[in-house]
């Protein structure tokens, strides 16, 4: 099955975000009444909060053809000519959704000020630069999504008219989460409150967390001939993923922190970080690292980030570490 189908596609069944979900829809609702175009958003936010997911919905409630793009995919002026080429609709408003939208080199984000403030961009073409501009009455509406709104050059930025943030989700809200997801599945269509809590917990505050874990349950389910996704399904499905009580695994987490650890007192960087355990810093400073920031299992320091004493016990208690390993890293700090 693709994740499509799991997606909500409405507002009533997207979960949580009710700030932005709120802002937005009056932004929307103003827009019909006055007949003017949506003013354009920017969605920040760690990965797997449901950004893209919140950007089809906009599309569909203004009924605007939606094309999406990505920041990496505009290096060049002329990249930027052919999607603006292919996302306006003469005569009418249209949506450009730009995911990783600070992906876009510093130098190109000018082009990206100058659609937003009067769609016009300019191209070179033999050498030349050429200003090319929107037909009359025709809109595009970018709609960014970011990681890392710190990479946007300021004055675009700053353009942007609505600048929402998305945060980790509740527990509650990841229960919510995944109640809907499950009942879009395709095999098993039931949960249990209890199972759908023990998912929710383990989820690191994230939507696709929450997802994810819940297709992995439906298919220890179905191997199982079972109906419903119970305390049992979850147990057995956390096991096989290696996923703990804390939503931690022992390939990411446990290995960063035993890093950490092994590295102490000195801080770590995300990068070496994310060497490590073969992610992009972006997953790791999106999903890996806040859960553990929660935990408070480690903390930030100049220069990186540092394994806390209730970090170095919980290793302890998953018997990561050893006495040797304590003796170890003890000898590193004295010396
Ligand atoms: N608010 C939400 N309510 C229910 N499910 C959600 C919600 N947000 C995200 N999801 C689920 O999580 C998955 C990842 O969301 P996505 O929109 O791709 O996140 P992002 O673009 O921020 O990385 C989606 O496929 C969807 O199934
Ligand atoms: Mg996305």
């Amino acid at each position: 099955m693709n994740s499509d189908a799991i997606r909500p596609t409405t507002w009533a069944t997207f979960k949580g975000q009710e700030d932005s979900v709120l802002k937005i829809r009056m932004a929307l609702d103003s827009a019909k009444m006055r007949k003017q175009p949506l003013g354009h958003v920017l969605i920040s936010g760690p990965a797997g909060t449901g950004k893209t997911t919140f950007v089809n919905i906009i599309a569909a409630d203004t009924g605007h053809k939606l094309t999406l793009a990505t920041g990496i995919s505009l290096r060049k002026d002329t990249e930027f000519f052919e999607l603006l080429k292919s996302a306006a609709v003469t005569g009418q408003h249209a949506i450009l959704f730009i995911d990783e939208i600070h992906a876009i080199p510093p130098a190109s984000q000018d082009n990206l000020l100058t659609l937003m403030e009067d769609g016009r961009i300019s191209v070179r073409k033999d050498g030349k630069p050429q200003v090319f501009a929107l037909a009359p009455n025709t809109h595009v509406t970018i709609v960014g999504a970011t990681t890392n709104p710190g990479k946007l050059n300021k004055p675009v930025y700053e353009r942007f008219d609505h600048k929402l943030v998305f945060s980790p989700y509740t527990v509650s809200e990841l229960v919510d989460v995944v109640k809907f997801t499950v009942s879009r599945l395709d095999a098993i269509t039931k949960i249990t409150d209890e199972a759908a809590l023990e998912i929710a917990k383990r989820s690191k505050g994230v939507a696709r967390v929450a997802t994810k874990l819940a297709k992995a349950c439906q298919d220890t389910a179905v191997l199982k001939d079972r109906k419903v996704i119970d305390r049992k399904v979850t147990d057995a499905t956390f096991q096989i993923h290696d996923i703990d009580e804390y939503g931690l695994s022992t390939k990411v987490d446990t290995k960063v922190l035993k890093y950490l650890f092994l590295s102490y007192p000195k801080p770590v960087g995300i990068e070496s970080m994310a060497q490590l355990i073969d992610e992009d810093p972006q997953q790791l400073l999106g999903v890996v690292e806040p859960q553990l920031f929660k935990l408070e299992f480690i903390i930030r320091q100049r220069g990186g980030r540092v394994i806390t004493q209730k970090g170095i016990a919980y290793l302890r208690s998953k018997g990561v570490i050893n006495e040797l390993d304590e003796q170890t890293a003890l000898h590193e700090v004295v010396s």
